[in-house]
């Protein structure tokens, strides 16, 4: 017999695939970010309705600036647009906002109007939206041993008061619980530098669709999928099932 795991309270999601769902119709990749706007709507809707607690998910990465010049403009573009309008609704809907990344690259209005989203939802209690624009999970560990030296360089903290908690307590999503489940669409099996300290303990699920074509349903699958896992943290399935009874 194995345990089932009670329902995932945080998921962290590798939106991938908008750019494949767009060549398969021959039209332009910016077409297939829109598209994955979208899905994100609904599988926001969605994780509200479930009791969610928290969705992180990964929108642009510190390496998506590699990428031509001009998808790049126009992920910028979407931003732009979406934050205002996609911020009443999350608002209407209890959503709290938050984004995780290096933001201070972006230009001043598109930081402005980051700020404002935060601010306006900052009491919101249903769930919470983490959105990393310019994320790395290099980066967040690298901000984090920053922080730490810069306080040990100010007398603030010896080296050896430094633990993984402390350390934690500097990455992004501090104060958040762990990701519980981690999926990535698009077919890739890979965490391409998301949450890579907070993911240790995460149960990954891979989704051969495409990002805009993720619906409710394949969500609900991968929460089903999660529930036959039995997490261990390194026991034995004997201890684990022990507990359970
Ligand atoms: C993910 O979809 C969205 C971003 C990285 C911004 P992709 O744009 O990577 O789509 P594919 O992987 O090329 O299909
Ligand atoms: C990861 O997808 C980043 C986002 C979904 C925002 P990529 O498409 O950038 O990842 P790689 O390049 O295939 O690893
Ligand atoms: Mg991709």
């Amino acid at each position: 017999m194995t345990t089932s795991s009670p329902a995932p309270r945080h998921i962290a999601v590798v939106m991938d695939g908008n750019g494949r769902w767009a060549a398969k119709r021959g039209r332009p990749r910016s077409l297939g970010h829109k598209a994955g706007l979208k899905a994100l709507r609904k599988i926001v809707e969605h994780c509200a309705k479930l009791g969610v607690a928290e969705l992180t998910v990964f929108a642009f990465s510190s390496e998506n600036w590699n990428r031509p010049k001009q998808e790049v403009s126009s992920l910028m573009d979407l931003f732009m647009r979406a934050l205002d309008k996609e911020t009443r609704q999350l608002h209407e809907n209890g959503v709290k906002l938050r984004f995780i990344g290096e933001l201070t690259v972006f230009n001043p209005e598109l930081q402005q109007r980051i700020r404002n989203a935060e601010e306006c939802t900052r009491e919101n209690q249903r769930m919470t939206l983490n959105v990393a624009a310019n994320y790395g999970g290099r980066w967040d560990i690298t901000q984090a041993a920053q922080a730490l030296a810069r306080a040990c360089e100010q007398g603030k903290m010896r080296a050896e008061d430094i633990n993984e908690a402390v350390f934690a307590h500097h990455l992004m999503l501090a104060e958040e619980a762990e990701p519980d489940l981690f999926i990535r669409t698009g077919g890739e099996m890979r965490i391409s530098n998301f949450l890579l300290w907070q993911a240790a303990y995460s149960e990954f699920y891979f989704s051969p669709e495409l990002w805009p074509d993720f619906t409710p349903q394949c969500l609900d699958a991968a929460i089903a999928d999660f529930a036959l896992r039995e997490r261990r943290f390194g026991r034995t399935g004997e201890q684990i099932q022990d507990q359970a009874r």
